[in-house]
């Protein structure tokens, strides 16, 4: 075997490291997520997630100083950062992209959204001023807070939008009964924005991924027991899920199954509406 010489070791090991680490350091590059409404709920567990996988973390929600658990996490974890971000307010949104101009975003998750009581959003008794705030909450606040950031997601290479749509919103899926009159129209104008936005963004090659996260317990219902009181609201649900009929999915489960269709995602399916399993949603 021949033997090399303690120059000719430093030299070999100089030209291997300088061919080798800009591949690394390429494969290897900590991409960056911004999420909204990352204070609870699926967007909470996203933050988990991604933090756990070793992303930058922009985590934005409406109100820092109240976000407990959110703010656990950035303890744990320091390559998360908590923003304040309100997806309505115009001057929020400029804010926070102001303070990011020229940082690449790989993934701009719109999670954010506004579901309301369902007893307001009957035919008969419909709160028109929440419904007013769905759409601007579901429907608009996505499209200012992608046009806030689409530089940044430019600036990734580009990276991918996703927005999450709701099978609330299409029409193809749902039966009756009718219920959720706003949240439900809130969220199929939406499901437009998105595709106006893929064929908008199609010749950038920027994906927008809009994704039906499932049935998803964000409101810890699969865990109420036989003898604990039951929210109004839901106490529909909770008799189905009690008898078998509905089976919601634990948020962990939703966002890792998310996650993986979110990486695998081709820009044949920009603004196709999505599962999380990755079939495809009728409109
Ligand atoms: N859970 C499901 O079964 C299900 C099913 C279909 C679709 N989705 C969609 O999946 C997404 C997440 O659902 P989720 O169940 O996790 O919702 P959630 O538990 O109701 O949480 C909604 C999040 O949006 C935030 N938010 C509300 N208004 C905002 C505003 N103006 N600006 C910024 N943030 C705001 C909330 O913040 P605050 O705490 O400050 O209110 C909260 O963090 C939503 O888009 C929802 O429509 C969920």
């Amino acid at each position: 075997m021949m033997l090399l010489s303690k120059t000719s070791k430093v030299i070999l090991l100089t030209v291997l490291t300088s061919i080798c680490f800009p591949i690394f350091a390429a494969g290897d590059a900590q991409r960056t997520v911004l999420i909204t409404g990352s204070n609870r709920g699926i967007g909470l567990e996203f933050v988990n997630q991604y933090a756990a996988a070793d992303w930058r973390v922009i985590a934005t929600c409406r109100s820092p100083s109240k976000a407990d658990e959110l703010q656990l996490i950035a303890d744990d974890y320091s390559n998360v950062v908590v923003e304040q971000l309100d997806v309505t307010d115009a001057g929020s949104v400029a804010a926070l992209a102001a303070r990011y101009v020229d940082q690449p975003i790989d993934l701009l998750i719109n999670n954010a959204a506004l579901l309301g009581p369902r007893s307001d959003q009957a035919f008969n008794n419909q709160d028109f001023e929440l419904a007013a705030m769905q759409y601007e909450v579901n429907a608009l606040g996505p499209l200012r807070v992608t046009q806030a950031f689409i530089n940044n997601v430019r600036e990734a290479g580009p990276g991918k939008v996703i927005i999450l749509g709701s099978a609330a919103g299409s029409n193809g899926y749902l039966k009756p009964p009718a219920d959720f009159y706003s949240y439900r129209a809130s969220k199929a104008a939406l499901h437009f924005m998105a595709h106006n936005l893929a064929q908008e963004l199609a010749s950038e090659e920027i994906i927008i991924g809009l994704i039906n996260p499932g049935l998803v317990d964000t409101r810890g219902l699969a865990d109420i027991g036989p003898d604990d009181p039951v929210p109004e609201d839901y106490a529909q649900i909770v008799k189905l899920i009690r008898a078998g009929i509905i089976k919601l999915t634990p948020p962990a489960d939703s966002v890792k199954a998310m996650r993986q269709l979110i990486d695998s995602l081709s820009i044949e399916q920009s603004g196709v509406f999505l599962n999380f399993d990755g079939q495809v949603m009728p409109w």
